[in-house]
């Protein structure tokens, strides 16, 4: 794939009725980049505003010139800030918050220390995530956990009474979801799912990675005890952060597997105390500038609103589906009903690689997907890959256009 930037792109025609709400001019010029290339891959890594470089570089500035620890200091309540940024994103208490490496480090570090014993049943729905799927297959082996696939319903949304029906035949530890996958532009029915785990006292991990930033992710409204995030996709912030809900009430009933001097204090040679709140989830080493990047993206998706943002990515999201929809030879295939700013496709006669390598050529970013990232869900609809087109607010009509005309343009059926 090339990686040289294509010429440049324009901002014309912005927005054809779907700005809602949001200055998408503005928006655009806060992050030049977009205005150089068409970049379709927001769920990979969606550049981050120019705001959040300079707070990044900014930090980064004053560690080299007065000492990392001394810049931390000074930092101190701009980094509490970043934790307040994150709870109001996520409508819960800042101590509720731990800070992790992304949002596999944070699934890891909460998955591992339930008290996991032989026998105990975990439920997932058909879009888990790779990285939580093989540290399930871990537990599998390691621990004698037992994994047990939810099945979709008509629509390809993981079944909400299936979940309701094996929570009432027997003992379950632990329910995982993933809201929106890595393969498809299906939104999960989360808190659907959350509420019958509330009415059987079973904890709910949702993993939010690729929800946080495009969709409200509050977690009363979501009934969830454990979210996990990552910084660097929808929510535009720098790489190498992510975050962890944990609700007050599950936190003392878990063992944190990872304890340092930051998530425990070491009394006395025989003993440690975990720290208060899920700081005892949290380690000593953090990429502070990269931190300060993360609760400066996070303010900048607060102060555009996450409904409007919401609002825009679905109907942009929809748009991409109609039009590629529209093309011959190629087939969109994202399951549900409720949808995101996740738009997968396939072309007739093309591996998904060549589809985003074409793209790639004539100045637009899209990613792939592939079986061995999604094992439980597209082999099981009868898929070796997908393109991964994924928009977000910042994207315009003809952007969209572009990137339609050139799939046209290696469709076998135009071709024909
Ligand atoms: C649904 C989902 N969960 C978890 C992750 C892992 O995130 P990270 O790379 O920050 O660990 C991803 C990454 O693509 C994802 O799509």
């Amino acid at each position: 794939m090339s990686h040289d930037a294509p010429p440049p792109v324009g901002d014309r025609h912005i927005g054809v009725g779907i700005g809602g709400g949001i200055d998408v001019e503005r928006v655009r010029r806060d992050t030049p980049g977009l205005t150089r290339r068409i970049h379709l891959n927001h769920a990979g890594a969606s550049p981050s505003p120019d705001v959040v470089v300079d707070t990044v570089v900014d930090h980064l500035r004053l560690e080299a010139e007065v000492g990392g620890y001394e810049a931390a200091d000074l930092a101190a309540p701009q980094l509490q800030a970043t934790r307040s940024s994150v709870a109001t994103l996520l409508g819960c208490a800042p101590n509720a918050i731990a800070f992790t490496a992304g949002a596999t480090d944070a699934w890891q570090r909460v998955f591992w220390s339930f008290p996991w014993r032989r026998d105990d049943v975990v439920l997932v729905g058909r879009s888990e995530y790779v990285a939580n799927a093989l540290a399930l297959l871990r537990a599998e082996r390691a621990i004698g956990v037992r994994v047990e696939v939810i099945e979709d319903d008509a629509s390809g949304a993981v079944d909400v009474d299936a979940i309701a029906r094996r929570l009432r035949a027997g003992p379950v530890a632990l329910v995982s979801l993933v809201h929106v996958p890595t393969s498809s532009g299906l939104v999960n029915p989360a808190a659907a799912v959350g509420a019958v785990c509330r009415a059987a006292g079973v904890p709910l991990l949702l993993d939010a990675c690729q929800s946080v930033g495009q969709l409200p992710t509050d977690v009363e409204e979501l009934g969830c005890d454990v979210l996990t995030a990552t910084g660097r996709k929808f929510l535009r912030g720098p790489r190498g952060t992510g975050f962890v809900y944990v609700r007050p009430t599950l936190m003392t009933r878990l063992d944190p597997l990872l304890v340092d001097g930051n998530s425990a204090t070491w009394v006395d040679a025989e003993r440690y105390e975990l720290s208060p709140g899920a700081l005892r989830f949290e380690a000593f080493e953090r990429n502070h500038a990269a931190l300060l990047g993360l609760g400066r993206a996070v303010d900048y998706a607060l102060e555009l609103g996450l409904d409007a943002i919401a609002d825009r990515v679905a109907a942009l999201g929809v748009r991409l589906r109609a039009l590629l929809g529209a093309v011959n030879g190629v087939t969109v295939r994202d399951p549900g009903t409720d949808r995101c700013g996740i738009v997968t496709f396939t072309v007739d006669g093309h591996a998904a690689t060549e589809v985003r390598d074409h793209l790639a050529a004539g100045g637009v970013q899209v990613w792939t997907s592939n079986a061995v990232h999604a094992q439980l869900d597209l082999p099981h609809r009868g898929l070796h890959d997908v393109v991964r087109a994924s928009v977000h607010y910042v994207t315009t009509d003809d952007e969209l256009d572009r990137t339609v005309e050139l799939v046209a343009a290696i469709s076998p059926a135009t071709n024909a």
